[in-house]
């Protein structure tokens, strides 16, 4: 059983690693983002739960600028990156982002797959970033697989590439989009120890995930997000365990227990979105 993240560090005075506030976004219209506020201090793991719809990928695109706040601001180890003065492309270099989808080249080996956007974006020479590359590759348990094309890997073993090509880029904090819900049940273990190790290691993580006892287990507070704005938010096992608001026990319930919560509970209007409206990971 994983020890609480919590108990390894206290982040009392910690840094902070991420500082939402007052964060909206609009999609022409429709307002997805209503007002988040939101921080996580270097060192902790942020778990982000809540109904598809939400707004959980738009929060976590807004992060790291893929998508620009229609207002509000977004502070990233101190510098803010919704300043339109900022070297946005330096501040994303510090940020790992994972995705549902792997978003591989298929071109490339595992290990090319690792070395192109040192090379590219950080200027290292081949040596080094195939140095990197492998102690990364050795961190998720790869080590065999550095030439192999990720047709010729399982879509667990793609996800831990995913992985080490993040830190490979040796990222000071790591955003993870729900990165086991393409995966077989049975290959979502081994993606999900890959991340408890990077927690182990006082990795900065903010993790959206459907994954409720890696949720309890793993991170030091879960954000619960309903209809673009957060709802509850607390210890792991408090929002998990115990939540307080009806929202989050009605979403926690359909989510533990999905056939009894039919019965609960009519979908909320977010949730009745048709998957075609929704963003694509
Ligand atoms: N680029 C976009 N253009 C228009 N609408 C968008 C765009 N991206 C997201 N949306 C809308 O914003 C809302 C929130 O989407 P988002 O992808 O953030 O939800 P989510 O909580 O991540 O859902 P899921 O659990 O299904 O991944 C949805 O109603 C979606 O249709
Ligand atoms: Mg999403």
């Amino acid at each position: 059983m994983g020890t609480p993240h919590a108990q390894r560090e206290t982040h009392t005075g910690a840094a902070t690693a991420i500082e939402v506030a007052g964060l909206h976004k609009s999609f022409g219209e429709s307002e997805v983002l209503r007002g988040i506020d939101l921080t996580v201090r270097s060192g902790e793991v942020v778990c982000v739960i809540g109904p598809s719809g939400s707004g959980k990928s738009t929060l976590l695109r807004c992060v790291n600028l893929l998508e620009e706040p229609t207002s509000g601001t977004v502070r990233v180890a101190g510098t803010e990156v919704t300043d339109p003065d900022v070297d946005i492309d330096r501040v994303r270099r510090r940020i790992g982002m994972v995705f549902q989808s792997f978003n591989l080249f298929p071109h490339l080996t595992a290990l090319g797959n690792l070395t192109i956007a040192q090379r590219r974006v950080l200027g290292r020479g081949k040596a080094e970033a195939e140095d990197v590359a492998r102690r990364n590759l050795r961190r998720v348990g790869l080590t065999d697989k550095e030439g192999s094309y990720p047709a010729q890997l399982s879509g667990g073993q793609q996800q831990r590439v995913a992985i080490a090509r993040a830190l490979s880029m040796g990222p000071d904090l790591m955003l993870f989009d729900e990165p086991t819900s393409a995966l077989d049940p049975e290959l979502v273990g081994d993606v999900l120890a890959v991340m408890r190790r990077l927690a182990d290691e006082g990795m900065t993580m903010l993790v959206v995930t459907h994954e409720m006892s890696f949720a309890r287990e793993v991170a030091d507070r879960v954000v619960f997000m309903d209809g673009g704005t957060v709802v509850e938010e607390g210890p792991a096992e408090q929002v998990v365990a115990a939540p307080r608001h009806p929202r989050t026990r009605a979403f926690l319930s359909r989510v533990l227990d999905p056939a009894a919560a039919d019965v609960l509970e009519a979908p909320s209007p977010a949730q009745g979105t048709p998957p075609e409206e929704r963003a694509a990971n």
